[in-house]
C-alpha cells in the first residue's frame, strides 16, 4: 500500500443534466460520482433542457447546483445565435462560455460563422471560451481567434490531425489551450463496445489518433472527463445519444497509465489542478485534497454513483484507487462511502473567490 495525497482535482467539463434530464443524472448523483473519482470541483456544461443561455436559465441552473452539489462547482453559459452581447454580461458568474461548433447532444449547435465572431468579440478576454470544434471548424475557429487576438480553449481533442493543428498553432504563439478526455486516451475504434454504447462526440478515434494524443501530451493543458451520462437503456436503444459517464473512472485510469510509464503524477496534478486553476482563475483551498492508494488494483465495475448506471470502461483492470477525499477540510469520501451531503458544494464564482 502506497498512499499519496494530491490536491483537490478539478474536472472542467461535465454534464449534470439538471434541468431536463433528471433520469440520466442530477447534481446529487453526478457530484457523488465525481467525489468517488477524486474530483473536488466540477465545471458544468450548459446543454441542459432548457439550455443555459440567459440570466434566468443561469439563475435556475446555479440554484439547482447549489441545492444538490456535494462538491464545488461552476457553470458554463451557452453561446446562441443571437445572445453574444447579453450573455457576455454574465461572464463574472459563469465558469466560461461554451460554443458548440460540432455535432452534439442538445440544441446549442452554432453553424453561422458571424455568430462565432460576435461571441469571440463580446466575451471578456480574461474569461474562458470553451469550444467544441473538430476538423475544418477547428481550423476556422483557431484562425478567427488568432485574427481577433483572443484566447480559446478547445474541448475534448480526439483526432491526430486536430491535436497536431493545435500544437502547431501554439508553436506560432496563438493563445489556444485544450483538454483531452479519458475515453479518447484509453479507448479507440478497436475497443469492443456495442455500437450504441460506443457513440460519443467527438467519436472514438483510430489507434493512431489515440497514440497522437499521448505523443502530444505537452500540448494538452487539461484532462477533462466530458462526463456525459445517458442511461444504459438509452445507449442500447434505437436512437442512442452520444456520451459516456466518466468522473468516477478518470483518476484510476490515469494512475494506471503512470504504472505503464505513459505519464507521471505531476503530469496528472498539472492537468487536473494547476492548469485548471490558472485557466479559469479558480480558488485554491489547502483543505481540499484526494488520497489515492497507487498500488491498489481492481476491475472497473459496470456502475457506481452515477445515475446513468454504466461505463464504457467496465471490466478494465486498473491500478490506483481513490481512498479518501476532503473538500475545504470536510471529509467528502472515505473508503467507498460518499459522506459529503447534497448542498455542501460551493459555487467557485461566488463573491470571495480568488478571481473576482
Ligand atoms: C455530450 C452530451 O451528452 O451532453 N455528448 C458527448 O458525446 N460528448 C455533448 C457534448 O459534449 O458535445
Ligand atoms: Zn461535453
Amino acid at each position: 500500500m502506497t498512499t499519496i495525497r494530491l490536491p483537490g482535482l478539478i474536472d472542467i467539463h461535465v454534464h449534470m443534466r439538471q434541468p431536463g434530464g433528471e433520469h440520466k443524472e442530477i447534481w446529487e448523483t453526478g457530484t457523488a460520482a465525481a467525489i468517488a473519482g477524486g474530483i473536488g470541483t466540477v465545471l458544468a456544461m450548459p446543454n441542459t433542457s432548457p439550455a443555459v443561455v440567459d440570466e434566468a436559465s443561469l439563475d435556475a441552473a446555479l440554484g439547482l447546483a447549489a441545492a444538490g452539489a456535494r462538491c464545488d462547482f461552476g457553470h458554463y453559459v451557452g453561446a446562441g445565435p443571437d445572445n453574444a452581447e447579453s450573455i457576455a454580461t454574465l461572464a463574472r458568474r459563469a465558469a466560461g462560455l461554451k460554443m458548440y461548433l460540432g455535432q452534439t447532444f442538445g440544441d446549442l449547435r452554432l453553424d453561422d460563422i458571424s455568430a462565432w465572431k460576435a461571441h469571440l468579440e463580446a466575451w471578456p478576454e480574461e474569461d474562458v471560451i470553451a469550444v467544441h470544434a473538430e476538423g475544418s471548424a477547428l481550423k476556422t475557429i483557431i484562425e478567427l481567434a488568432e485574427s481577433i487576438g483572443r484566447s480559446i480553449h478547445i474541448c475534448h481533442v480526439a483526432g491526430a490531425d486536430d491535436i497536431r493543428r493545435i500544437a502547431d498553432a501554439r508553436e506560432r504563439g496563438v493563445a489556444v489551450t485544450c483538454e483531452a478526455a479519458p475515453h479518447h486516451l484509453f479507448l479507440d475504434q478497436t475497443t469492443d463496445l456495442p455500437p450504441g454504447r460506443a457513440e460519443v462526440r467527438p467519436r472514438l478515434g483510430t489507434p493512431e489518433d489515440r497514440h497522437a494524443l499521448w505523443e502530444h501530451l505537452d500540448a494538452i493543458d487539461c484532462f477533462a472527463t466530458d462526463h456525459a451520462p445517458h442511461t444504459l437503456a438509452e445507449k442500447d436503444g434505437d436512437n442512442p445519444p452520444p456520451g459516456f459517464p466518466g468522473v468516477e473512472t478518470m483518476l484510476p485510469l490515469l494512475l494506471t497509465a503512470t504504472h505503464r510509464g505513459l505519464l507521471d503524477l505531476d503530469d496528472i496534478v498539472f492537468r487536473l489542478h494547476d492548469r485548471p486553476v490558472e485557466l479559469f482563475g479558480l480558488p485554491v483551498d489547502e483543505g481540499s485534497w484526494v488520497e489515492v492508494d497507487v498500488d491498489a488494483s481492481f476491475e472497473i465495475p459496470m456502475s457506481g454513483q452515477s445515475r446513468s448506471g454504466w461505463t464504457p470502461f467496465a471490466g478494465m483492470p486498473v491500478k490506483g484507487r481513490v481512498d479518501r477525499v476532503a473538500i475545504r477540510d470536510e471529509l467528502a469520501y472515505e473508503y467507498g462511502e460518499v459522506v459529503a451531503a447534497a448542498g455542501t458544494g460551493r459555487d467557485v464564482r461566488r463573491k470571495g473567490s480568488t478571481k473576482r
